[in-house]
């Protein structure tokens, strides 16, 4: 068999939402990916967890059980879509210290253990592509890695988990509750096996962690990700932020900050927050992901599309398929990790950001003299107040101009031990311009 014709043999693991959708590109495109490679490609075999469930248009004769096996068997390349740490960090490892180049959309993995999978890669000379493992089928990863390495990134930030974009969406547009969104979901395949993986932030840090270590050339892991899920936000947030004018979403926001004596650190943090109606990403519906990027030269970039669900993942594994394989058929690697910058992680206490804080307040003189001060006596700067109502309905809302998280939280906790304020009834950060 000449070269041209020998395949290039798969292994996929996984045949779940995206792996039953990759399986589908695959055997439908062939010819396709055949042509545009220059060599056909095989799927070998597929790795499953259980062999005894029906498994429509997915060849019953690939699958298998037994996964170390079928990684080390005489395949070329290897597709992960299992998902979370074990057995998939021992898998993929063996695989890559075997030479044998890895295809993965498992952001959990990478992000705690990324710099290991990459120092295997090297060693052995194999390649790692992840382009599925942050934003589904939206091409970003590619761009932060090569179109975007001759320029300097300053931020990162997006929505970038489809399930709590989903959830939140509807609460807001339909009134629908926190459970029932959460349950359509996951019925479309959005969310992860275990949804607190979503709606803790734990998948949208493991994304945060992977921008920023693309971006800040600096190995960034998911436990230096300042991380808080949409769990709290509760019917009064929205509402609040209808008030004013924007809407809650929970952002992944990854900032290289400059200190006065030219000292860099990067500041990388999950958490809802209230913004704009106005702004981009506030129109960011349903299962939709967006980021923008900011950098030096190429200014602002947005980047939007389907950021999860079986097919359009698969998309993006599948464009990671073929760039491996290419590399294979011309004999060339694709781009390496590069974490030369190390720039040290700051703390969210020391990162700078605003809030939106709405009070319950008796009505009685001097209320908003004694809260103005606890915010003057933390050095916290207020950008707008209103009150509202009165007697047994009077309410105040405080948006804050920026400074330090740790200001602005012992700030909420004094305000909060007042007499005069009955209840903190929202906390919430704000971001983008008023
Ligand atoms: P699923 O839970 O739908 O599928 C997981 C698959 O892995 C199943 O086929 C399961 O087998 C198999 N599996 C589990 N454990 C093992 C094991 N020990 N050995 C062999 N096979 C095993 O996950 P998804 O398809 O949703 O996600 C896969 C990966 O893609 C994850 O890393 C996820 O984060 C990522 N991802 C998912 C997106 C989505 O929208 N769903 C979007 C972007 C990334 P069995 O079928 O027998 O249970
Ligand atoms: N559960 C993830 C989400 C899948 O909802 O965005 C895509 O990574």
């Amino acid at each position: 068999m000449t070269d041209e014709a020998k395949p290039i043999r798969v292994a996929l693991l996984g045949c779940g939402t995206v792996g039953t959708e990759v399986a589908r590109l695959l055997t439908e495109q062939a010819d396709e990916l055949t042509a545009r490679i220059g060599r056909p490609v095989e799927l070998a075999g597929i790795a499953v967890r259980r062999n005894n469930k029906p498994r429509p248009g997915v060849p019953a004769e690939l699958l298998t059980t037994d996964a170390e096996g079928l990684v080390g068997s005489d395949v070329d390349l290897v597709v992960e879509v299992i998902g979370g740490i074990e057995p998939t960090r021992t898998l993929l490892l063996s695989a890559l210290n075997a030479g044998k180049s890895v295809v993965t959309a498992n952001k959990a993995l990478l992000a705690e253990h990324g710099g290991e999978l990459f120092t295997a890669a090297d060693a052995s000379g194999a390649d790692l592509y992840f382009e599925a493992a942050v934003a589904g089928a939206i091409p970003l990863l590619r761009p932060l890695r090569e179109s975007l390495a001759g320029d300097r990134i300053n931020r990162v930030i997006g929505i970038v988990n489809g399930t709590t974009n989903y959830i939140l969406s509807s609460m807001s547009a339909t009134g629908a509750g926190y459970s029932e969104a959460l349950e359509e979901a996951s019925r479309l395949g959005y969310a992860e096996a275990d949804p607190t993986a979503d709606v803790d932030g734990f998948d949208a840090a493991a994304k945060a962690a992977i921008l920023a270590s693309l971006a800040f050339h600096t190995r960034v892991t998911a436990s230096q990700v300042h991380r808080e899920g949409i769990a709290q936000v509760s019917a009064s947030d929205i509402a609040s932020a209808t008030q004013i004018n924007r809407v809650v979403k929970l952002l992944c926001i990854c900032e290289r900050v400059t200190d006065e004596d030219g000292s860099e650190s990067v500041a990388v943090r999950v958490h809802p927050a209230m913004i704009p109606k106005s702004h981009p990403l506030a129109s960011v519906g349903g299962a939709f992901n967006a980021v923008f990027v900011e950098a030096d030269a190429a200014g602002q970039l947005m980047f939007y599309g389907q950021g999860a669900g079986g097919a359009p993942t698969a998309s993006a594994v599948l464009g990671d398929l073929v760039a491996v394989a290419r590399n294979m058929v011309l004999g060339g690697l694709g781009p390496r990790e590069s974490a030369y910058a190390d720039l040290p992680a700051r703390t969210m206490g020391q990162t700078p950001t605003r809030y939106h804080v709405s009070l319950d307040v008796a009505d009685v003189a001097g209320v908003l003299a004694q809260v103005a001060t606890i915010f003057a006596e933390h050095d916290v700067s207020i950008a707008a107040v209103r009150q509202q109502g009165r007697a047994e309905d009077a309410s105040l809302v405080i948006v804050t101009h920026g400074a330090p998280d740790a200001a602005l939280r012992s700030t909420v906790d004094k305000v909060a031990g007042l007499a005069a304020v009955r209840e903190v009834v929202s906390v919430m950060r704000v971001e983008g311009d008023d």
